[in-house]
């Protein structure tokens, strides 16, 4: 119920997109066009090779720099694989984790979601978990079931305090990239239910604090009604963050909230 106890976060997932001079260019757009932001926290996910460049262009801003992806081993051989110590030795604070993409592509499951999440909670970093239903699921009812297997299974283990580093991605996989976006009332309504499961397994005082983004075709002009919802407490943005005025006009909605 209480939306000011939490922060808003709009966090930019640029997936594999843009090389360093691209990435240099649009951090350097972005950085004076949301310099005045004050209640939003803004985060932006960029590839691995992307990370040096867009620390170094957002140092002293109020931009926070994310990776896309980590893996649950501290280090060993892991052909290809970036662990989250070595994202948090650069200085890179959030780190997106279970994108459906990696579900859907990568094999990712919710149990090696699980580990990633710990082991990112382990370097310090903050993860952003990301959860979502099929269309499939939707139309089958089952929603609710979907979510809150995820959110048992994505947090197994997980103490409240570990709890309160993370935020949450409610992303339901038919609106991602594919210009479907939930109503704000669906988004509500399943932001709302992840909080409820989250007040069952860590009590309610400590559910309130805990951010719950949406994510799936959030744009420049659904994004005021979006967040202007109770329990949706920002936006995980994939093709809106890759151009920077139309990542600030919703970085902007959510400064109005
Ligand atoms: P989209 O992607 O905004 O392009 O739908 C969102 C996401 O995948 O995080």
């Amino acid at each position: 119920m209480n939306k000011a106890v939490r922060k808003a976060i709009i966090a930019g997932n640029w997936k594999m997109n843009k090389t360093r001079p691209e990435a240099k260019a649009l951090l350097e757009e972005l950085v004076p066009m949301v310099k005045d932001i004050k209640n939003v926290e803004i985060v932006a996910c960029v590839p691995f090779t992307n990370l040096e460049t867009a620390l170094s262009v957002t140092e002293g801003t109020n931009i926070k720099i994310g990776a896309e992806n980590c893996h649950f081993e501290k280090s060993g051989a892991f052909t290809g694989e970036i662990s989250a110590d070595m994202l948090a030795e650069m200085g890179v604070e959030y780190v997106v984790l279970g994108h459906s993409e990696r579900r859907q592509y990568f094999a990712e499951t919710d149990e090696t979601v699980n580990k990633r999440t710990k082991a990112a909670l382990a370097a310090n970093l903050k993860p952003i978990v990301c959860v979502g239903e099929l269309l499939w699921e939707r139309e089958c009812n089952i929603t609710n079931e979907v979510i809150a297997r995820q959110i048992k299974l994505d947090f197994f283990g997980i103490e409240a305090d570990d709890l309160k580093k993370c935020v949450i991605a409610y992303e339901p996989v038919w609106a991602i990239g594919t210009g479907k976006t939930a109503t704000a009332e669906q988004a509500q309504e399943v932001c709302a239910f992840i909080r409820g499961e989250l007040a069952k397994l860590y009590g309610a005082d400590v559910a309130e604090t805990i951010t719950i983004q949406y994510g799936g075709s959030m744009n420049a002009g659904n994004a005021a009604e979006l967040v202007s919802k109770t329990d949706v407490d920002g936006g995980l943005i994939g093709g809106a963050s890759l151009k920077a005025a139309d990542f600030t006009a919703i970085i902007n909605a959510a400064e109005i909230g």
